[in-house]
């Protein structure tokens, strides 16, 4: 088991700047976070972005899914402006980019695998085929999905050399035959759900994963979440939940 971050900066640090972004992730860095969270995609053309939804417009003002468009168009479109002026015409970066970025500025990255619908095996496949080829710090990579597809051929690649979580939001039947299945390392809940309780969390530790909880931005939350036995927290703000926790300024 890698020694798991107690706070991961949620798409970069995206409460500061446009999230996902080459900003975002200096912001977190800028800040003293040690760890990223990033999403994955797929281009019309294979190329892997860092993304969360499938549609641009709520963060480019363009409506199309990004599975339909090539990444010559993608890679026109401001992604930073809908966040604030002083991020105008910010892109949106190829894994290879944000990669770059992240080893030199030396963070550890949770790089979540989120398929357009009918892309789930390519996009890890491709993801992971760039990652494998220029990651070699086992202890500061994690891969996660929602997605079952994703995962399976995430794990096949894998075999166990890096670490693989099962993210999760409501808590499927056969959790554990699944995570099993999948040979992961943690499960990476949703730690504001009103119906989340700490006896799920001591279930997750005692059939001996780590947690990780998302996206806590509220620094009584990551207490309480930390105090009943999570490892570590997604966060917009990760100074703030940082200091909280651990007072450090
Ligand atoms: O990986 C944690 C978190 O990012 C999962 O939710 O929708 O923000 O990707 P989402
Ligand atoms: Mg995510």
């Amino acid at each position: 088991m890698i020694k798991l971050p107690q706070i991961i900066g949620h798409r970069g640090a995206c409460a500061y700047a446009p999230e996902n972004t080459l900003a975002s992730i200096q912001s977190a860095a800028d800040m003293g976070i040690e760890w990223v969270e990033l999403d994955v995609k797929l281009t019309a053309d294979d190329v892997p972005i860092i993304f969360h939804d499938d549609n641009l417009i709520r963060i480019t003002d363009h409506d199309a899914l990004v599975k339909d468009v090539p990444y010559s168009a993608i890679k026109e479109l401001d992604a930073g402006s809908w966040f604030a002026d002083s991020f105008v015409d910010e892109k949106i970066p190829t894994l290879e980019e944000a990669v770059e970025l992240i080893i030199e500025l030396g963070l550890g990255l949770n790089l979540e695998i989120k398929p357009c619908a009918g892309r789930e095996v390519e996009t890890a496949q491709i993801a992971l085929d760039y990652l494998a080829r220029i990651w070699d710090d086992h202890d500061k990579i994690i891969i996660s999905s929602f997605n079952e597809v994703s995962l399976e051929t995430a794990a096949d690649m894998l075999a166990g050399d890096w670490a693989l979580a099962y993210l999760i939001d409501d808590i499927p039947e056969k959790w554990k035959d699944i995570a099993q299945h999948l040979n992961v390392q943690t499960i990476n809940i949703n730690g504001n759900r009103d119906d989340l309780e700490r006896e799920f969390i001591e279930e997750i530790i005692d059939e001996g994963y780590g947690v990780l909880a998302y996206t806590i931005n509220n620094p009584v939350r990551a207490r309480e979440l930390i105090s009943w036995g999570v490892d570590g927290v997604f966060t917009d703000e990760p100074d703030v939940i940082r200091d909280e926790l651990f007072g450090l300024h």
